[in-house]
């Protein structure tokens, strides 16, 4: 039976892999006691599927492992079998291009907020189709993004489920008519986009974006473009920048799983230089499509 027949359309087709079933999405479900749907107590990775292959694979299983530690909830399983999931979720849904999203949370529980004693880490998995031909293309003629404040907690680099403020910032975005929302801490400095790492080629040509730190993400598709960038022999320095820099500098781009490397060609309605992609930014996203088949 489907429990939700009428909101089944908004639901990603196809098969997912839901605590150990592969069951349709539209009839998969996890108890109402998950922690994750009443504490969002859970982390989550998101994949690129390019030309049937999982791009970056061990850097994001890397990443889980790293998010499950830092939140003390055991794995659902070794690395070996949840490989396999993977490969059984795309394979199921007979997708080539697509987003692969992972998701585990601490449990279904009895609601009280400690952890409880007793886990079995719930593990969901589903693909998407995504298309990285149209996301090359898109990027190719630049997005808009605002500018939001950053409302987030100070763990950003544990990739929770606890999306919240992220939500808000995109729909701000949205409203807008712009592609991302660029966040912006207590300090004035750029932190990074909703679901995105953001770049500068600063007024003098180096590229400069963010260090790690406890406040953003560390991107994999970021990780890879630091490395494209030494290849390709760009000066690249890791650190910040406000908005007002991004308004003075050359470039602006934007990293992520689901949109490689983006222009950003405007700023809460102000161009950034000629309002076009810049030579630096298409540079790298060719070096990335390239790196999704080779990677
Ligand atoms: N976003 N920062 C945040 C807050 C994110 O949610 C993401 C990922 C990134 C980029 O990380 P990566 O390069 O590993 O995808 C940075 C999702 C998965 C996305 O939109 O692709």
């Amino acid at each position: 039976m489907n429990p939700h027949p009428r909101r089944s359309t908004r639901l990603t087709p196809g098969i997912a892999y839901v605590d150990g079933r592969y069951v349709p999405v539209s009839r998969a479900g996890v108890s109402i006691e998950d922690r994750g749907y009443q504490f969002a107590d859970g982390v989550y990775e998101g994949i690129a599927l390019r030309r049937g292959r999982l791009v970056d694979l061990e850097a994001h299983l890397d990443r889980l492992d790293r998010s499950l530690a830092e939140l003390a909830i055991p794995a659902p399983m070794a690395r070996g079998p949840l490989r396999q999931v993977l490969q059984q979720v795309v394979r199921r849904n007979r997708h080539r291009d697509g987003f692969v999203y992972v998701q585990v949370t601490r449990t279904a529980a009895s609601r009280d907020h400690k952890y409880p004693d007793d886990l079995r880490p719930v593990l969901v998995v589903t693909v998407k189709r995504l298309n990285f031909d149209a996301v090359a293309a898109r990027a190719r003629k630049g997005v808009a993004a605002v500018t939001a404040p950053d409302q987030r907690w100070a763990r950003c680099d544990i990739k929770s489920i606890s999306l919240l403020p992220n939500v808000m910032a995109k729909q701000q975005a949205a409203e807008a008519g712009a592609f991302e929302a660029v966040m912006v801490d207590a300090g004035g400095t750029i932190s990074e986009g909703s679901s995105t790492n953001i770049w500068l080629v600063d007024a003098g040509g180096t590229l400069r974006t963010r260090p790690l730190s406890a406040n953003i993400l560390c991107g994999i598709t970021r990780q890879v473009v630091l490395k494209l960038a030494d290849q390709a022999g760009l000066p690249v320095v890791e650190d910040g920048f406000t908005p007002a820099e991004a308004r003075a500098g050359r470039e602006l781009f934007l990293t992520s799983t689901t949109s490689a490397v983006t222009p950003i060609v405007s700023l809460d309605g102000t161009p950034i230089a000629a309002g076009r992609p810049g030579p630096v930014a298409l540079d790298l996203l060719a070096r990335y499509m390239d790196h999704m088949d080779t990677s």
